[in-house]
């Protein structure tokens, strides 16, 4: 981390926690980072909970996110949420091209890119996810498939400095227990970090770039210690209030 920036986790609850089990989750989470004064605190539950979990979280440090939006404001698309539904129900961020996204239901790098432009334009803070796939890893391709999607939206927070997030996460290591290392994250973190600077010094300075996959209470410290690590999604060790807060907790003593 970087004193510059101040560290943001995230919990990614994915399809866990849509009912009842959510506001007790999120107000777990709300009493446990309460003295967290130095760490931003977002946790994204299933659609379903997120007006109750805005709810719960009220008057706490906790912010709440969404885990995915359709770009479109309104009108006939069955089955989706757009950026205002969000904001309707206070939500202020949303997580946008999560691997899981990209790998089941085809969502494109332009889609990505559509979904950041529209989210941002509705005042909600995204944070966009890019990783490689295990085999492009293999391949020695990782830094030129990051790049590429990351290419596909970067050009739309030119003037936005601070607009969201960026997390960086290893399809690989996303709820296989198998995390990648300080310096595996780091040079992906950095690669990110320099392609922002080519586009403004505000940006690159001010984007927080999260790390994701099989981030823990067990491997937070040594990963947060990454100079270009700014924080973490954490899908897995979200759903326990207790874990969840241990991370924020390495968070918060920097
Ligand atoms: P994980 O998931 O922490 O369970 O690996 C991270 C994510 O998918 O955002």
């Amino acid at each position: 981390m970087n004193p510059k920036r101040r560290p943001l986790i995230a919990g990614n609850w994915k399809m866990n926690h849509g009912g009842k089990t959510a506001v007790e989750l999120a107000s777990g989470v709300a009493k446990l980072t309460a003295s967290f004064d130095k760490v931003d605190v977002v946790v994204c539950p299933p659609y379903t909970a997120l007006a109750a979990v805005v709810g719960a979280v009220r008057g706490s440090r906790v912010e709440v996110g969404a885990q995915n939006v359709n770009p479109k404001p309104s009108g006939a698309y069955t089955g989706e949420i757009s950026p205002p539904m969000l904001n309707d129900v206070g939500v202020s961020w949303v997580i946008i091209g999560h691997s899981e996204r990209r790998q089941y239901y085809g969502e494109t790098d332009g889609g990505v890119a559509d979904k950041t432009r529209a989210a941002m334009e509705a005042g909600l803070r995204p944070i966009v996810c890019v990783g490689e796939l295990l085999d492009e890893r293999e391949r020695g391709e990782t830094l030129s498939v990051v790049k590429r999607q990351l290419n596909a939206f970067s050009s739309i927070l030119a003037d936005k400095p601070g607009f969201g997030a960026i997390a960086y996460e290893p399809v690989w290591a996303i709820g296989t227990g198998k995390n990648a290392g300080p310096a595996e994250a780091q040079e992906v973190h950095a690669m990110i970090r320099a392609r922002l600077r080519e586009i403004s010094a505000a940006l690159a300075d001010q984007t927080r770039i999260l790390y994701g996959g099989s981030l823990s209470p067990k491997n937070a410290k040594e990963l947060l210690a990454a100079p270009d690590v700014d924080g973490g999604l954490i899908g897995g060790a979200s759903l326990k209030a207790e874990d969840f807060a241990r991370v924020a907790e390495e968070a918060q003593r920097g």
